[in-house]
């Protein structure tokens, strides 16, 4: 059967050597950040760490010509985002049809890019037959499509996502149909099918919400210890990181750790990092930080093979259509321009960050007051850890509260979201420095609870302070 070795990247140690040096220079303008990342893709750098950095695709996305300008040269790696599925694939028994899933390979692999196949199990996407099947025959049914599958695209492809989303978020299986009409059984049956379609790619359990340790990646991990121990086939876990900015659990890199010292593999899969809309300067630090501190903890472990994001651009993510008033979840914007994220995750890719991280704290004080009104001065501070090039300070405003004028800051209100960057000349503070703004309020002065300054550039952390 014909064999397809995904070529390794096109453009290696010369060019990660030029990164470093230009990272090296700093982070410390937003454009010369994105120059120094100009010849240098995500894709390479992580394969100078022995990793891949990829993106999902969708057969619908195709034919925008700058899509897959970027698509087809920033990544190595492509995730099939749905056409792989069993909807697609075996829409009535027996009738497979693989053509979309090709198109997208095939793509990949005219681009040098290896391929992760999803999925070929899951409560979701799946045709309506599959559902009326009788439970004797489903688990024939499963295996004769798992093994028509996987053997379709056998040497094609690095990892199957065999099992897809299982559990539940107390640690309990999923009732569907598979766990309803199969059993317990029906997972490692799965692997086992997979195996014996194809020898050498790997396989993969895939889940959501098990990126920390809880209750669910528990689950997930005593069934890999288990099947292990019983020597059913499974190569690595997907965490999938479908993540909230600023709610990276702390335990990711512990969690990845854990698993890999099962004798797993462990894949970053479907990495996305939402927040609320609109998009602010100060939620694109926050989720910049976020993406980095992702990279890191992957890189961190080395049986943390790669990481792939669900799409790359927010034009085609998936989030708004599911969640509502939130988005701006990927490190490219809807009209293609790299966010801080990108920089972030380019930095933490070249193997630490290339600049010391600079903290801020925002101290509130009021100034005067009077009957329905008030005025406040907030001192920035530098947090000491190195000089800092730009601020940024944020609050929810207490109720009650609105502010109608800013000195000596850049003032934006939207709704109860109160920013404040700083002004041309007052960006800058030393190690030791720190500045003042002004604000007038109308009605209480209460205290903001969760005022946070953010340094520039974006990559750095943030400090609180009330
Ligand atoms: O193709 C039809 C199109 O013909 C029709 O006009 C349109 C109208 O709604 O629907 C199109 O199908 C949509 C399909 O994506 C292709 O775009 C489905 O409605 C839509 O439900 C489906 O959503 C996919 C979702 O899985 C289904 O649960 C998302 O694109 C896909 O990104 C998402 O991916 C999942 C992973 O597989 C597993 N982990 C979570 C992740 C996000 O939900």
């Amino acid at each position: 059967m014909f064999r397809h070795h995904p070529p390794r990247g096109r453009r290696t140690a010369g060019f990660l050597a030029t990164a470093l040096v230009a990272l090296s220079a700093g982070l410390t303008a937003a454009a010369p950040t994105a120059a120094a990342h100009a010849d240098t893709t995500l894709g390479e750098l992580a394969e100078a760490k022995g990793r891949y950095f990829g993106s999902a695709t969708d057969n619908p996305e195709l034919p925008d010509t700058r899509y897959t300008q970027i698509l087809g040269s920033e990544f190595s790696q492509i995730t099939v985002g749905n056409t792989m599925k069993w909807q697609y694939t075996e829409p009535s028994r027996g009738r497979f049809d693989y053509t979309a899933a090709e198109e997208i390979v095939d793509l990949a692999e005219s681009n040098g890019q290896s391929v992760r196949g999803h999925t070929l199990v899951w409560h979701n996407q799946l045709p309506d037959w599959v559902g009326d099947v009788p439970a004797g025959e489903l688990l024939e049914v499963m295996r004769d499509h798992i093994t028509h599958e996987v053997d379709h695209f056998e040497g094609r492809l690095i990892h199957w996502d065999v099992v897809n989303e299982a559990f539940e978020e107390d640690g309990s299986r999923r009732q569907s149909v598979f766990q309803q009409k199969i059993g317990d059984s029906y997972i490692a049956e799965a692997f086992k099918a997979a195996r014996a379609a194809d020898p050498d790619v790997k396989l993969y359990y895939n889940d959501y919400n098990i990126e920390g340790i809880g209750p669910k990646s528990d689950a997930v991990y005593e069934m890999v210890k288990s099947f292990k121990a019983r020597g059913i086939p499974i190569d690595g876990v997907g965490m999938q990181a479908h993540l909230i900015a600023g709610q990276v659990p702390a335990s990711l890199q512990q969690n990845i750790q854990r698993f890999a010292d099962l004798g797993v593999d462990v894949a970053l899969t479907e990495l996305d990092i939402r927040m609320t809309l609109p998009r602010t300067a100060a939620k694109d630090a926050r989720q910049a930080t976020d993406y980095g501190a992702v990279a890191e903890a992957c890189l961190a472990v080395s049986r943390c093979v790669g990481i792939t994001l669900w799409d790359y651009t927010d034009k085609y993510s998936w989030v708004p259509s599911v969640f509502p008033g939130e988005g701006a979840a990927l490190p490219w914007d809807e009209n293609f321009a790299k966010k801080p994220a990108y920089h972030a995750i380019a930095a933490a890719l070249t193997g630490g960050s290339p600049a010391p991280r600079g903290e801020c704290t925002a101290t509130y004080r009021v100034t005067s007051q009077w009957q329905g009104g008030f005025t406040a001065e907030v001192t920035v501070g530098n947090g000491h850890t190195a000089p800092i090039t730009g601020w940024t300070v944020t609050w929810t405003l207490p109720g009650g509260q609105s502010v109608s004028s800013a000195w000596n800051g850049d003032l934006t209100v939207g709704g109860q979201e109160v920013t404040v960057r700083n002004a041309a000349y007052n960006g800058t503070l030393s190690r030791s420095g720190s500045t003042t703004f002004g604000f007038q309020g109308e009605g209480t002065a209460d205290t903001p609870a969760d005022m946070t300054c953010t340094p520039s550039p974006a990559t750095q952390s943030s400090g609180v302070i009330g």
